[in-house]
């Protein structure tokens, strides 16, 4: 079965063709992430009007890579929430125009679940019963994941997203936006750092904040003022480590308390050269199969859409 993926809940814009919700045969993703940059931040008005010129080329552009016609088409899946609102927008009537024309089934998507689903668009399948973790630049949030219909929350953030906290932090360095990329590359260029932020443990919840360790960054680098060269890779590697290892910390008591053995990763923080390497590591030593999304299936993407439309399918 073909399914056609549509997905623009932030910046991009993006279609795909998955078949079977597990081999991609097509993954476009269109940005208009540069015009954003100058301003620190996505615009969501800049956004959804790149979405309205997009949208039909990048949809034509899936369908060819995937020498595909739109008559080869099953059903269409459309991220229906979350995200910025006019962005979801053009999606969703594109999507419910087209499952009009073809006549051809819709289903509409949380993105965030796809986030967890995007480890299904591998080889290897994973096992279910999973504790999901999302961490992205709108998102930090735990699921406990039964079977492609049953997520249920069991954690989140209470304020910045994990990737919100890296894209502030390097507009406080001056790294532009978005910081996680830059932030990840620039920690790798020291071997260690004396510099340490603490991590809000909130214990006994499976919870996380981030806006402590954020602002610890701003007032520490407010405190150094123009004196001398400032460690910005050094404090860049003691954030990053911060809030890496809550991460790690929380996913792990997440699968001791739904006693589960999969532990399954997605969106943009979900890149993290140290998280990976980290999670992996620990989680091993508790006998827990970790899984990543390959990078530009961490990333927002409509094959991961697809791919969970697949199995949302009556
Ligand atoms: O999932 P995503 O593409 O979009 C949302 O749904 O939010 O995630 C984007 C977020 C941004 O905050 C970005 O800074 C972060 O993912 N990110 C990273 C890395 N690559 C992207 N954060 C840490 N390390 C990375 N390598
Ligand atoms: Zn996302």
């Amino acid at each position: 079965m073909n399914i056609l993926g549509i997905e623009t809940s932030c910046d991009e814009t993006a279609a795909a063709v998955v078949r079977d919700g597990r081999k991609i045969l097509s993954n476009v993703v269109a940005s208009s992430l540069k015009e954003h940059q100058r301003y620190g931040g996505v615009v969501p008005e800049v956004a959804s009007r790149r979405q309205l010129e997009f949208i039909q080329p990048v949809v034509d552009e899936s369908l060819e890579q995937a020498g595909l016609t739109s008559a080869d088409i099953d059903a269409l899946a459309v991220t229906k929430e979350p995200g910025l609102i006019g962005s979801l927008l053009v999606g969703i009537s594109f999507a419910r125009a087209l499952s009009a024309a073809l006549d051809k089934p819709l289903v509409e998507i949380d993105h965030v679940k796809a986030h967890v689903y995007a480890n299904f668009l591998a080889e290897e399948q994973p096992r279910l019963p999973a504790v999901g973790m999302v961490v992205s630049g709108g998102h930090t949030d735990l699921y406990g994941v039964r079977d492609f219909r049953t997520f249920r929350r069991i954690g989140k953030t209470r304020d910045d997203a994990a990737g919100e906290a890296f894209d502030k932090v390097a507009r406080v360095l001056g790294l532009g936006y978005p910081g996680g990329p830059v932030i990840d590359r620039l920690a790798k260029s020291v071997p260690e750092t004396t510099v340490s932020f603490k991590y809000a443990a909130l214990e006994g919840t499976l919870d996380f904040s981030f806006s402590g360790v954020k602002t610890a960054v701003l007032y520490h680098r407010q405190k150094y003022g123009n004196k001398n060269h400032y460690p910005v890779a050094a404090v860049a590697r003691a954030f990053q480590e911060s809030v890496v290892e809550i991460l790690v910390i929380k996913a792990l008591a997440a699968c001791r308390k739904l006693k589960v053995q999969t532990l399954l990763v997605g969106g943009g923080v979900a890149a993290n050269s140290a998280l990976r390497q980290h999670l992996s590591g620990e989680a091993h030593k508790k006998g827990i199969k970790v899984y990543f999304p390959a990078t530009a299936l961490c990333m927002d993407n409509a094959a991961m859409i697809a791919g969970l439309g697949f199995h949302s399918l009556n």
